[in-house]
């Protein structure tokens, strides 16, 4: 650390000394620091002793005796140690040095992350990292690491880290840095509470239940309905949803067990997130009993009656409609799939994961319609509204259902004889005990950009995927998947390599061009200029899909996509 290298040279500083013997004396000058005497064999190799001590003042260490008369070599340096910090006796000092240190490493990295002349990422094997680069060790020590060390750490985990905030990451439906929701972030890690109780999250609670009553308002349910938790992510949302659904046809399971019920069967579309089937997995219900409804030409659930032969002896109870498809980013037809589940008493769930940032938009938010009549709603700030990972809330419009279905009532923790209402502590809603804070940063976020400026925000992706499937369309060395506008912010894409250009359509061409976006995103891990994900569906071979979450995103962003895409496939 440099204020402790600074302090070192106001001492007299021992040097390294060739030790015959291990009696020794070292003298120190105005030390008030720790002392770290490193006994090493001469050829450094094999630390064998270390041995940490403070000096208040100028002083001697004398007859540091070595384990035996082997021909030692001692390193002394002046270094200031974890146990330095707070809460340390007077630690404040060294306690502010270290983090303003940290905030140096991570403001350099927010800074290179915004330049787009810095790399997304320096890619390197699993067995390369885990072999250690350059100093950066994986391994966990016996002996403590200095604090200069630990920062060295934190400046090598991000160096070799993917750049997520980069303008020019399109890789996942989570990205961008959003400076005042990592102030939020920090701010909770430093509360460092849980969210189970009122009595040890008294704000957050009170932070948790107004985002969610905003929520639920945004979404359409009245004043008198809606209740809802903040959860781990879109999937952990999602298997509320089932978990919910299913308490309320089949309260008795929460006691009785799957064993009890008639064989359950939920529906999603092909298009639907997977988190639906392995939910059904976990909740014992079987990802076979998952029907899987076909998508139309719109890629959007076709929103038939379910067909009552093929369901005979089952007990149909559940429907994912999706707003905002991961891959395509499309809307289901909302209204059609509530009149179908009004119909057959089914439980209409909305993973609008992806697609609930469209709500805050006045322009985009008709493309939710319907989501008023869902029983439930996955919505996760942490993708379209780019909230720090993680952010994600499950919606459940029948208020004390949640409650109801998880509530185990420990005594150790929800006292019913507490100072305070305790309807606050809201813990025993959820699956887990312990929960982290993941309401504070999107309150922040909000106070910072009103409902409007996350409207905006939203509006700019979505300007953004315009103008990309815009250049695509005009340009001869690309095939779109879909012809038709993006609903969302997704647009997915081939690259056509020159040698495919005239090639016709049909087997040959498809399992070459399956090859074609693999070999490039190799390509492009490897210069780390750009980050895209691709993916094959249906009968479609591999495509690009680019998605736009991240605000920093500009059109030069997505011509350099296109243009760098280009020249790491020009000779496939
Ligand atoms: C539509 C949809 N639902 C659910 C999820 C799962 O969200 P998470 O990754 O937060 O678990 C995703 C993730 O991409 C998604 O696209």
């Amino acid at each position: 650390m440099l204020r402790a290298s600074k302090e070192l040279a106001l001492t007299e500083q021992p040097r390294m000394s060739i030790l015959q013997n291990c009696s020794f004396t070292l003298q120190f000058f105005n030390l008030d620091k720790i002392i770290r005497c490193f006994f090493t064999r001469e050829n450094h190799q094999e630390q064998l002793h270390c041995i940490s001590w403070r000096e208040q003042t100028a002083g001697q260490l004398t007859s540091c005796q070595g384990e035996d008369n082997q021909s030692l070599m001692v390193c002394v340096c002046v270094c200031v140690c974890t146990t330095d910090l707070l809460p340390a006796l007077g630690g404040e000092d060294v306690t502010r040095g270290f983090l303003q240190e940290l905030l140096h490493i991570l403001l350099g990295y927010i800074c290179k992350s915004s330049q787009r002349s810095s790399k997304v990422l320096d890619f390197h094997h699993p067995h390369q990292l885990k072999e250690g680069l350059e100093g950066f060790s994986l391994d966990l020590p016996d002996q403590p690491e200095t604090l200069e060390q630990i920062l060295v750490d934190c400046r090598d985990t991000l160096k070799y880290g993917v750049k997520t905030a980069h303008p020019r990451f399109f890789n996942q439906l989570s990205s961008g840095l959003d400076l005042i929701g990592l102030a939020g972030e920090w701010l909770t890690s430093t509360a460092n509470t849980n969210m189970f109780t009122y009595e040890v999250s008294p704000v957050f609670i009170l932070m948790e239940e107004i985002l969610l009553r905003k929520m639920q308002s945004i979404v359409g349910w009245s004043e008198d309905e809606g209740d809802g938790i903040f959860c781990p992510g879109g999937t952990i949302s999602n298997l509320y949803s089932i978990l919910v659904a299913r308490y309320h046809f089949y309260p008795e399971v929460k006691t009785k067990g799957m064993a009890a019920l008639p064989q359950l069967v939920l529906f999603t579309s092909e298009h639907g997130h997977y988190s639906v089937k392995k939910s059904a997995a976990v909740l014992g219900i079987g990802s076979e009993n998952v029907v899987v409804v076909k998508c139309d030409e719109r890629w959007v659930q076709r929103a038939q009656t379910p067909s009552v032969t093929l369901l005979q002896g089952l007990a149909p109870f559940y429907v994912n409609a999706t707003a905002g498809t991961t891959v395509y980013g499309a809307f289901d037809p909302l209204i059609a799939i509530a009149e179908i589940c009004h119909r057959h008493t089914l439980w209409m769930h909305v993973d609008a994961a992806w697609g609930g940032g469209l709500l805050m938009s006045k322009r985009h938010r008709m493309k939710l319609q319907g989501i008023e009549r869902a029983c439930s709603v996955t919505w996760n700030p942490h993708k379209m509204m780019a909230v720090p990972l993680q952010c994600s809330v499950i919606l459940v419009k029948k208020k004390g259902l949640l409650q109801e279905c998880n509530q185990q009532g420990a005594e150790y923790l929800f006292q019913m004889d507490k100072p305070y209402d305790v309807s606050y502590d809201t813990g025993d809603k959820s699956i887990q005990c312990g929960r982290h804070v993941d309401a504070f940063k999107l309150w922040l976020m909000w106070k910072a950009k009103g409902s409007e400026g996350f409207g905006s925000q939203v509006n700019k992706c979505l300007e953004n995927a315009e103008y990309l499937y815009d250049q695509l369309r005009r340009r001869t060395d690309f095939e779109l998947v879909l012809s038709s506008k993006p609903e969302h912010s997704n647009v997915c894409f081939w690259y056509i390599p020159p040698s495919l250009r005239n090639v016709p359509p049909g087997p040959d061409r498809n399992s070459r061009l399956h090859q074609v976006a693999p070999q490039i995103k190799a390509r492009m891990m490897e210069t780390g200029t750009v980050l895209i994900g691709y993916q094959p569906l249906g009968s479609k071979v591999n495509f690009f899909r680019c998605v736009f979450s991240n605000p920093a995103t500009q059109q030069e962003d997505i011509d350099f996509l296109l243009e760098e895409i280009a020249r790491l496939g020009s000779d496939l």
